[in-house]
């Protein structure tokens, strides 16, 4: 099934839903690597059966009750890099998305877990195609956890939990592309330093010393932000620490 927004907005013109698919990103790879699909498509699915989460975690969500997307984006001139700033754009559009909409306080988690009241209400996952050192397309893929009331998982929340609203979800994915598109078209006029002052206002623990963990154990630090590349800066006692989402975890 195709639709159309009723805004003019140039992401998000192709529309498709799928009442059950493995996994809205993997659909847009099979897509884009047959066809050549416009930038902003969107597939969207109220069930999947194989969702994927960042490092090779799985991600769940109750069918029919939250938004899982994924949209084509063809950046042009958006180097390796730089191919970091499209998890924040991401996520800054749907940060900004929960507090127009519903006057909540989100958080980007580093890389780009989105966070309510200390608990994850989006993930976010983007996969990169690449020619030489540019980035040919990239599939973002965003979860976003809406009217789910129950969850396994401790730590995970919803819109409908934290606001005691049920939402309808078609008008919610057409304003979270809205935002996409503001803050993607940041990143097309190579504004970086505003889109990164956006993401450091709304980043979690920044300026603040909390506990964290690498191969060798715990320690402390603050952070201090992203590096160009988009690792993160960690202060530690006596030094300036960087980090690849790998290599650290979020303790207390
Ligand atoms: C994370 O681990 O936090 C990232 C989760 C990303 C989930 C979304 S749901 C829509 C899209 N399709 C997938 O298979 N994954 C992403």
């Amino acid at each position: 099934m195709h639709k159309y927004f009723a805004k003019p907005l140039f992401l998000g013109k192709k529309v498709e839903f799928l009442p059950e698919c493995h996994s809205t990103n993997e659909q847009m790879l099979l897509r884009v690597r047959k066809a050549d699909e416009p930038e902003g498509y969107v597939v969207h699915s109220d069930h999947q059966t194989r969702g994927k989460g960042q490092r090779g975690n799985a991600w769940i969500s109750e069918s029919g009750k939250n938004l899982l997307f994924s949209m084509l984006l063809r950046p042009k001139t958006l180097s390796i890099k730089h191919s970091y700033y499209l998890n924040l754009v991401a996520g800054l559009a749907v940060v900004s998305t929960l507090e127009d909409e519903f006057e909540m306080k989100a958080e980007l988690k580093w890389p780009n877990d989105v966070y309510v009241n200390d608990k994850k209400i989006a993930g976010i996952l983007v996969e990169t195609s690449l020619i030489g050192h540019l980035v040919e397309y990239a599939v973002v893929g965003i979860g976003l956890n809406v009217n789910q009331k129950h969850f396994s998982l401790p730590f995970a929340t919803s819109i409908c939990m934290e606001k005691e609203v049920e939402v309808e979800r078609e008008m919610l994915l057409e304003k979270i592309i809205a935002k996409l598109e503001s803050y993607y078209l940041l990143l097309k006029a190579s504004s970086y330093e505003k889109i990164i002052r956006e993401y450091y206002d709304v980043m979690r623990w920044r300026g603040e010393v909390h506990q964290f963990a690498d191969e060798n154990g715990e320690f402390s630090g603050e952070i201090i932000g992203i590096d160009d590349i988009g690792r993160l800066l960690v202060k530690t006692f006596n030094e300036l620490r960087r980090f690849e989402v790998k290599q650290i975890t979020f303790l207390q």
